[in-house]
């Protein structure tokens, strides 16, 4: 390679990396400016398409095929989180899997009484297959510690548990998919408060399309089967690391998190 066509390659590396396609997610590279293929030789008439059998109405397939979707009940089943993530191990209904490292379930203990919930695995995440512990982690660390918790006192998961290929924002139907298993996983740790990381955490566990800046910092109720869960949305410690001048409202979230955790002592 010339010194020209080294450079060219690494502008291009560079470019990718600035739009966010940071890792190769295929063994083989594939030229998308190359030429299309020769046209093939005519094939014979085909049959008129009214003559092929047509789906009845209504009968879309699934997104997912039966196999690779989960049906409630098995998920309903899982009598454990390790059942559980045993089960999302086997789930193929969520396309991220195939692009991801690794399955991030949680971080933390399964004896807290704390569940924090953010949006999706970054680098280091599926790297690691541990949820926030990346910087944005590091942060949300520091900020557990400023009211007194640590690893061993919170539960740490993701709406999603792969990441999405250059740290995209999740589509609806991607945070759909690991719902179920979601659900599950809160009623299994049946945890005293949540906190929800950001505007995709608050809007799909709350189940509202309000922005974070008004879900924040307001106790709202999540129920299940057996129990109503207290719930508070903050801002996601990636938005933080962007605009710092936003964390004084994330302390106060803190602040109302502490005291609340002091009223369930009582
Ligand atoms: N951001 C998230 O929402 N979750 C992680 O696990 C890491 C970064």
């Amino acid at each position: 390679m010339t010194g020209s066509q080294a450079k060219a390659t690494a502008d291009v590396l560079a470019w990718y990396e600035a739009m966010g396609a940071d890792e190769a997610i295929g063994e083989a590279p594939v030229d998308r400016f190359a030429a299309p293929p020769a046209p093939k030789a005519k094939a014979a008439p085909q049959k008129p398409a009214a003559a092929r059998p047509r789906p009845a109405p209504n009968s879309a397939k699934p997104a997912a095929s039966a196999s690779a979707s989960m049906a409630p009940e098995s998920i309903e089943s899982a009598a454990t989180l390790e059942e559980l993530e045993a089960l999302v191990g086997q789930f193929e209904g969520c396309a991220l899997k195939r692009t991801a490292k690794n399955t991030c379930f949680y971080r933390g203990s399964t004896a807290a009484r704390i569940m924090l919930i953010g949006e999706a695995p970054g680098r280091d995440e599926d790297l690691q297959g541990k949820p926030f512990v990346g910087r944005a982690g590091q942060l949300l660390d520091r900020m557990l510690g400023a009211i007194g918790l640590d690893e061993s006192s919170v539960y740490i998961t993701n709406t999603i548990y792969w990441r999405p290929p250059g740290n995209r924002t999740p589509t609806p139907e991607e945070i759909g998919s690991c719902a179920p298993f979601l659900s599950r996983q809160i009623e299994l740790l049946k945890p005293d408060v949540m906190v929800l990381l950001g505007g995709a955490a608050a809007k799909s566990i709350l189940d509202v399309t309000d922005g974070i800046m008004r879900l924040r910092g307001r106790w709202k109720i999540y129920r299940t089967e057996t129990r109503d869960i207290p719930t508070l949305a903050t801002l996601h410690p990636a938005y933080l690391l962007r605009k710092p001048g936003e964390k004084r409202l994330a302390w106060r979230d803190m602040l109302m998190l502490k005291e609340r955790l002091e009223s369930l002592k009582t």
